[in-house]
């Protein structure tokens, strides 16, 4: 459900009308509905409302401050990657003892910062990791609460380049080599052992490969108590997938009953890190279309957003719904047409041979489902400027990041003096 609708045949987050937003900040644009923040947090954390559970908003899926705000305010905590995203989640007035730190290349520097915002827990991906992360905690007389990543080695569905729990992966431990490393943890005096994590993959949309890896993570916490290694957590990761097309995703209330299932007899305080199921809904990318051309054998939309500024559909093949914000009268052609950016690479496109009425130059369309892991991963590739974010409620709307300027972009470079 999201709060993105046509009225009087023109497409609005809420009640603003988005040619208004274009009017005001130009396009492209990134822009998220505050409705429907809300309204997917609460739903997520009604399903768990009741057992103990906190929910840490995964802050690389949308770093926006004003969306760390809003689910800051409806009491999330965050899952963060680097010191970077630490400093958005404390800025956004997330405390320390809500974040959660993820990732499997924690420096020296980002743990020493991450101790010192009392960061809840670090989730230790290897031992070296481990070891470092003790001297640093000594070093500054300081101890680290830690869960172990562990990888289950379950196969999410998904998309290869979004699963993270299978042998192959980077990321985690396997169960038979991390019995040792909890042991190793237990006896070292920087370091104290609190819970157990895990993070399969991301856009999953069946609960079957969860249920696998947390029945596996239960009996795994059933043998680290048999040994006495004392575990009070227990963080079940994100990836509840979305609908961008024809998916369709569980609920989260089927998701916690699974959850449930495996952990009630636990007696131990779940950690949660969504994402996408989040934010990915409340948020669209809107451009004009600067030309059609008509190709040799096809037909070329070309908007004036790229694959810098939404990178999804060129990384992973992914599907985003494409909507016209006003849509063409009915006597306009419907015909297959390749979505493209401006960009040099013939990788940029948004959609190959997507069936819709033919836009003309200066319409608006959108692509929808772009909240999660749209602005976040864009780059000036081509030196464009990075486009601004507005966040709309009610019938007013507010810019959350600005459009880069040029002296931006230009302003880091600098000419050596030899040169
Ligand atoms: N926790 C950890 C440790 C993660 O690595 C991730 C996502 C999450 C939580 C949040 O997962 P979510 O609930 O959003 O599925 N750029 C890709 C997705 C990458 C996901 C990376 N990890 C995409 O656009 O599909």
């Amino acid at each position: 459900m999201d709060h993105f609708s046509y009225k009087n045949g023109v497409y609005h987050a809420e009640d603003v009308a988005i040619p208004d937003i274009a009017k005001a900040v130009g396009t492209p644009f990134y822009c998220y509905s505050s409705a429907t923040l809300e309204h997917h947090y609460k739903v997520f954390s009604q399903a768990f409302s009741d057992v103990d559970a906190k929910i840490c908003f995964a802050v690389k899926s949308n770093d926006n401050l004003a969306v760390l705000a809003t689910f800051a305010r409806l009491g999330a905590g965050a899952d963060v990657v680097s010191g970077g995203e630490i400093r958005r989640a404390r800025k956004a007035g997330i405390k320390g003892e809500n974040i959660v730190f993820s990732g499997v290349g924690k420096t020296a520097e980002e743990m020493s910062y991450a101790l010192d915002e009392g960061i809840s827990q670090f989730n230790v991906e290897s031992e070296p990791e481990l070891l470092l992360l003790n001297d640093v905690a000594i070093s500054k007389s300081k101890v680290a609460r830690i869960a172990i990543r562990v990888n289950p080695d379950v196969d999410p569905k998904t998309h290869a380049k979004i699963s993270t729990g299978q042998k192959e992966s980077k990321f985690g431990i396997s169960m038979v080599h991390a019995l040792p490393v909890y042991r190793l943890a237990n006896s070292l005096s920087g370091i104290d052992v609190q819970g157990v994590s895990v993070h399969i993959g991301s856009q999953l949309t069946t609960l079957e490969p969860f249920s696998q890896a947390f029945s596996r993570l239960r009996n795994f916490v059933n043998d680290l108590r048999s040994e006495d290694i004392i575990v009070t957590t227990l963080d079940l990761g994100g990836g509840l997938g979305i609908t961008y097309g024809k998916e369709q995703p569980p609920l989260p209330e089927f998701y916690a009953e699974i959850v449930k299932r495996e952990t009630k007899d636990l007696g131990i305080k779940l950690l949660f890190e969504p994402g996408r199921v989040l934010v990915g809904n409340a948020g669209i990318m809107v451009t004009k279309v600067i030309y059609v051309k008509q190709g040799e054998n096809r037909i070329f939309v070309i908007a004036d957003a790229a694959m810098n500024d939404l990178i999804r559909p060129t990384l992973y093949d992914a599907y985003h719904e494409i909507i016209s914000i006003i849509p063409p009268s009915g006597d306009t052609p419907t015909e297959l047409v390749d979505v493209v950016g401006p960009v040099c690479e013939t990788g940029d496109i948004f959609a190959e041979q997507r069936l819709m009425k033919i836009p003309k130059t200066d319409d608006l369309i959108a692509f929808r489902s772009a909240g999660a892991y749209g602005a976040v991963m864009a780059g000036t590739y081509n030196s464009r400027l990075l486009i601004p974010e507005v966040m709309v409620r009610g019938d007013k709307f507010s810019i959350v990041r600005e459009r880069q300027t040029y002296e931006e972009l230009l302003g880091r470079d600098k000419l050596p003096e030899w040169l």
